[in-house]
């Protein structure tokens, strides 16, 4: 698939995304490339006189709903969400997730959690049997991180799975902090069978900030192909 190509797909789950939007609504935006573009919808509609306000779940895409005047707000003034909308790095039928490719796993969980419907825009290249084939992104605090990494690398071996645990390293060629000043660990273990028991696993080790294992979040995707977009759960 062509990169436009995939980018209409993106738009076109983005559109029907922001149909479900309503005037008062408290929002979260996702980050990336699929997420950018339903940030650039609701700026339009915005423009257009609707009310709503926003969480952002990065700075790049804080930065992005200033520069449309996006109203927004913080989890500390608006605990509650109406709706998120962001997009996933790989999803399954049973729409659990990998997301944390861009780096901002941690802000987008805890914004998909504080909301009462989560929506994921994706194109239908995310669409996978079983995770695993994207590298899970895993959040570790700075200090021990090569201890932590020691621990996630004994969790997966316990359960079965091999593959690298490496620290990622930016464009800049820098190791990569996140907007949180946390490490980011890339696991490539390859097929995930049971992610429900990698995830309660993951959570447990001193220095996991947080996986990108979404389970029991995405109460919708939209999945754009070259057929038109369907959903997956109720995008109501
Ligand atoms: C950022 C994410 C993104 O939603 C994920 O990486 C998908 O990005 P894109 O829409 O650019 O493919 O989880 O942390």
């Amino acid at each position: 698939m062509s990169s436009s190509a995939a980018d209409e797909m993106k738009r076109a789950a983005a559109a029907v995304a922001v149909g479900a939007v309503r005037p008062g609504m408290r929002l979260g935006l996702g980050t990336g490339s699929t997420a950018k573009h339903f940030v650039d919808l609701v700026g339009a509609r915005v423009r257009d006189g609707l009310r709503v306000v926003c969480v952002p779940t990065s700075e790049r895409t804080r930065e992005q709903a200033v520069a449309l005047s996006i109203p927004l707000s913080t989890l500390d003034e608006t605990p509650a969400l109406d709706l998120t909308v962001d997009g996933a790095d790989e999803f399954d039928a049973q729409r659990r997730l990998i997301k944390g490719g861009g780096g901002a796993l941690l802000r987008e969980k805890i914004v998909a959690a504080a909301s009462t419907r989560m929506f994921v825009i994706a194109d239908q290249s995310k669409q996978v049997a079983t995770l695993g084939a994207f590298a899970l992104p895993v959040e570790v605090d700075r200090f021990g991180a090569l201890a932590t990494r020691r621990h996630i690398e004994q969790a997966a071996r316990d359960l079965g799975l091999k593959g690298d645990v490496r620290p990622r390293v930016g464009r800049d060629g820098h190791v990569f902090v996140t907007d949180g000043g946390h490490l980011m660990l890339d696991c490539a273990f390859g097929a995930i069978p049971d992610p429900e028991t990698l995830a309660h696993r993951l959570a447990a080790i001193p220095g996991v900030i947080e996986h990108g294992l979404f389970i029991g979040l995405a109460t919708a995707i939209i999945v754009a192909g070259r057929d038109g977009v369907r959903t997956l759960g109720e995008a109501v």
